[in-house]
């Protein structure tokens, strides 16, 4: 591959050398020879590879250690026996504990609040009701007791209402 561009390259250099009274190819014809010893060492790219894995461990370090500072909340009241009924209501699940809503409310965009109550509605769950808002409430807004007939026939009632608001 190399040896068939050398012969290549120096072959304009042949044809047009033989006639020695052209005047613009008469000047190469004499080092023509001395360039084509020269032609062997570039063909050696491959030491130039070592530089690279220099600039793979200094560039990952720093960005793993930067973990993301989880959200702090605080607690607005525990145990009511009543749900936020107030403005900025975002979306509801059903969780198991107050841990498993904050995890919720963190996944949902623009959830500042939530109210984890036990809404005894005549199914057997002890699952809770994760409400979550886009604004913090308190407790003079948690006004929803419950109160609606179910299918069963019973009245449902709220227990257990925790509500938290990021700080
Ligand atoms: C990156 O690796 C080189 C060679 O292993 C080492 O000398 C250098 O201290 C490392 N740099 C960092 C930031 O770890
Ligand atoms: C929670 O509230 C209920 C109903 O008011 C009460 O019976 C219970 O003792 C309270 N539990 C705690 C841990 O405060
Ligand atoms: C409610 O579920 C629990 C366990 O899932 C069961 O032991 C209990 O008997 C159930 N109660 C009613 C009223 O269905
Ligand atoms: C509770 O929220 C209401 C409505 O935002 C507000 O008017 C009231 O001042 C709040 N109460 C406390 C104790 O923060
Ligand atoms: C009330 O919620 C707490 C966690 O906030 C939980 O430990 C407790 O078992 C719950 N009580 C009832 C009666 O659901």
């Amino acid at each position: 591959m190399h040896f068939f561009s050398v012969i290549l390259a120096a072959l304009p250099l042949v044809v047009y050398g033989v006639p020695q009274r052209a005047p613009t190819t008469s000047r190469t014809v004499g080092p023509a020879p001395t360039t084509s010893n020269t032609v062997r060492p570039t063909p050696t790219p491959s030491s130039t590879i070592v530089v690279t894995p220099t600039a793979s461990n200094s560039t990952i370090a720093p960005t793993s250690t930067a973990a993301p500072e989880p959200p702090v909340f605080e607690v607005v009241f525990r145990n009511l026996t009543a749900a936020i009924n107030a403005p900025g209501f975002l979306t509801f699940t059903l969780v198991d504990t107050v841990a498993d809503c904050e995890s919720f409310c963190n996944s949902v965009e623009g959830c500042v609040f939530l109210n984890a109550f036990n809404d005894v509605n005549g199914k057997n769950t002890t699952l809770l009701t994760c409400s979550v808002y886009d604004t913090c409430h308190n407790a003079t807004e948690a006004t929803n007791v419950g109160g609606q007939t179910e299918p069963d026939g019973s009245v449902n009632f709220i227990r257990n209402s925790t509500a938290e608001c990021k700080a």
